[in-house]
């Protein structure tokens, strides 16, 4: 295990997690990384750690370039384990480096997880003297937890920016220059539909004080590094957090026998010959986490449920509560189902989908056992006048 040179005395010296198919809910069919960058400076100074489980490989790339017990300073940006979970490894190894961390939140969490291993808290527009080079924290809570915090190396300009601008993307390849660049911006924004998006006023509030910064490099702790591609990754950033809509329109739904998969297609239909461009997903086939990285953006949300025992199907209400938990912006929205008797699940569907800041287009819509084909046309119909009533 090496450590791999990013810049001249800047090496990073993270983990790759080939294997990492779930993080916390949201399918993560590349892998990921866990980036831990070293500085040899006056101070040797480390930038986060790595995963539990992963500190022998951080290690091993330390020491491909010096003896970890001089490492002097460790900067904890961020305290979810996934960037602290070799803390205790790495004070064992470097007994007498010190722990930089954002005063209060940063402390207090790195205090819950791993005792008090000696934490300095740090503040907003505070600087740490590496010798030639000089650290200046900025507090960017809730991108992701409330203690993040970004780390700005100057002269060299490079943003230490932890959760932010990440993907998950395991590769041997560590710039955007040598990586597969669409898949890593296509990572990007599924790391941020299903990690960052809740928090776009905070993200907001983060990138216009990056933006107040000569950036020259982003050193992300997931996926690879961007040095050639910042305007186009901020560009992205600055749209996904402000909410701006594409003219997309999300259909998802579950069916038993196919008679709400037929009223999706009749939906489908509609949008499409209003020059919207409907995706339909079958959570029979597709994943909550790749569903909400195309819904970020769309206008409208269709979500269809049949009527199984009294309620929606188990899918959809699944597919339902990790939307709301990763509410971004506002969306127009269809409930919509077949049913047998009983017939619960539209209004169930609409009534959960009024937490997740939809206003409906019109309202629930179901149909008793199979649709007719009028019945299609008059759904496609209405659904037409709705949006037409919209614009
Ligand atoms: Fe990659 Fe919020 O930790």
């Amino acid at each position: 295990m090496q450590a791999i040179k990013l810049a001249e005395n800047i090496y990073w010296v993270g983990a790759i997690d080939w294997n990492l198919r779930n993080f916390h809910g949201y399918e993560t069919e590349k892998g990921s990384t866990y980036n831990a960058y070293l500085i040899l400076d006056e101070k040797v100074t480390l930038i986060d750690t790595v995963k539990e489980g992963f500190g022998d490989e951080m290690l091993a790339r330390i020491r491909s370039v010096i003896d970890p017990a001089k490492i002097d300073i460790v900067v904890s940006n961020h305290a979810e384990p996934d960037h602290s979970g070799c803390l205790r490894l790495l004070k064992a190894a470097a007994p007498h480096a010190q722990i930089y961390t954002a005063a209060g939140a940063g402390v207090k969490d790195l205090t819950a997880y791993y005792g008090d291993l000696g934490y300095t808290g740090v503040k907003a527009g505070e600087t740490l003297s590496l010798g030639k080079r000089t650290l200046t924290f900025v507090p960017t809570p809730m991108v992701h937890w409330p203690d993040n915090m970004v780390s700005f190396l100057t002269p060299d300009n490079i943003l230490f920016s932890n959760d932010a601008f990440g993907q998950h993307y395991a590769s041997d390849e560590r710039k955007d220059t040598e990586c597969d660049l669409p898949e890593a911006f296509i990572q990007a924004r599924k790391y941020y539909a299903n990690i960052v998006q809740p928090y776009g006023m905070q993200t907001g509030k983060a990138l216009a004080a990056v933006a107040a910064l000569p950036v020259a490099a982003i050193f992300p702790s997931h996926g690879i590094c961007w040095t050639e591609h910042i305007p186009e990754i901020l560009a992205l950033y600055r749209s996904w957090a402000a909410g701006e809509y594409d003219d997309t329109a999300v259909i998802v739904y579950d069916t038993m026998w196919h008679s709400t998969e037929a009223m999706a297609h009749a939906i489908e239909s509609a949008f499409l010959s209003c020059g919207k461009k409907p995706r339909l997903y079958n959570l029979h086939y597709c994943h909550n986490s790749d569903i909400i990285a195309d819904a970020m953006t769309a206008r409208y949300i269709a979500v269809g449920s049949p009527t199984l025992n009294n309620n929606m199907m188990p899918s959809v209400a699944s597919f339902l509560t990790y939307f709301k938990g990763l509410t971004g912006n506002k969306k127009l929205s269809i409930a919509f189902g077949s049913y047998g008797w009983g017939g619960q699940s539209p209004e169930q569907v609409e009534k959960l989908l009024a937490e997740c800041k939809c206003e409906p287009l019109l309202p629930a819509v179901r149909i008793a056992y199979k649709p007719t084909e009028e019945q299609l046309a008059a759904l496609t119909e209405s659904v037409k006048n709705a949006i037409a009533a919209q614009q």
